[in-house]
């Protein structure tokens, strides 16, 4: 698809350093389009974006800023101020594993920051671009923690869940517009932060082998831009969705989702 055509000549990517946020930016790339790329890695930013310059031909530029932090949206702003901007996808997350007791105030904050302020900052100031000019396109990211929430890992299940709903609603809102807005709920992928946390033995190969990669997701978001708002990837992601829900009460589903990292 000629995203350029349709969308317009720039997009943003919201944590494009790796795994699934690197995946968008090839395919923007490849779809013509110039990448906006956000993270806090520069020099690995900059690498990726002088591979996809010489491999599709199109611009990009970095921009360094942590979502963490307060000023990280205006920094955005700042940067596509005055282009031509057409897509969105914000993909970075932080968690942290305990109880909420035991998780520091500022590890709280600053994933609120991440997961859910700067994520509403971003959505908010492109979503007012896009519906201006009726053109453009987002593509969220959010987890199965979102669907069933995430004990011992709460404040990233429900941010997760903030990132689903707020766009449901949005795509809803825009349904009979030219802009195509998505939520795609990602289960296990193999990004480089997945692989840093993946515990060794059988565990570990039983999650290798059930994984999507990053190209995965991002191919599937695609195909279903425009089509649908809210999307689960992959086959064995519904088909467990559907039978959790069909088959066990939300309870059961808590501690399920529990059941992986209790203390
Ligand atoms: N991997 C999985 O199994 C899995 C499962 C379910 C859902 N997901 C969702 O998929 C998305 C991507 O997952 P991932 O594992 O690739 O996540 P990730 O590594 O946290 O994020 C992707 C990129 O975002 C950037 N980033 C992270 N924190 C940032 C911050 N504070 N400020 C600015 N940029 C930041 C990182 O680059 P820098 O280090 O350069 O900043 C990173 O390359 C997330 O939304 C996650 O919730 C993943």
């Amino acid at each position: 698809m000629n995203l350029r055509e349709k969308y317009g000549e720039w997009g943003v990517i919201l944590g494009a350093t790796e795994g699934v946020g690197k995946a968008f930016c090839e395919k923007l790339a490849q779809g013509g389009m110039n990448v906006v790329m956000v993270g806090r890695r520069e020099e690995k930013l900059k690498e990726l974006g002088e591979s996809i310059k010489e491999r599709y031909g199109v611009e990009y530029k970095v921009v360094k800023a942590d979502f963490s932090q307060p000023d990280a949206a205006e920094t955005v702003f700042k940067a596509t101020e005055g282009l031509d901007m057409g897509f969105m996808s914000y993909v970075a997350c932080l968690h942290s594993f305990g109880k909420i007791q035991d998780t520091p105030w500022e590890k709280h904050e600053a994933m609120i920051n991440v997961n859910v302020v700067t994520f509403m900052k971003c959505f908010y100031h492109y979503m007012k671009i896009f519906a201006a000019q009726d053109r453009g396109a987002v593509i969220n990211v959010s987890s199965m923690t979102g669907i069933s929430s995430s004990p011992w890992n709460g404040q990233y299940g429900a941010g997760k869940a903030y990132i689903l709903k707020m766009t449901e609603a949005v795509a809803c809102e825009t349904e009979r517009t030219n802009v195509d807005v998505e939520v795609i709920t990602l289960g296990t992928t193999l990004t480089p932060s997945l692989l840093s946390n993946l515990p060794g033995g059988p565990q570990g190969e039983a999650v290798m082998k059930i994984a999507q990669t990053p190209e995965e997701v991002v191919d599937e978001a695609f195909e279903k831009l425009g089509k649908e708002f809210s999307v689960i990837a992959g086959e064995r992601n519904k088909q467990s969705v559907h039978d959790w829900k069909a088959n066990h009460t939300e309870d059961e589903y808590i501690r399920y989702m529990g059941s992986f990292y209790q203390d």
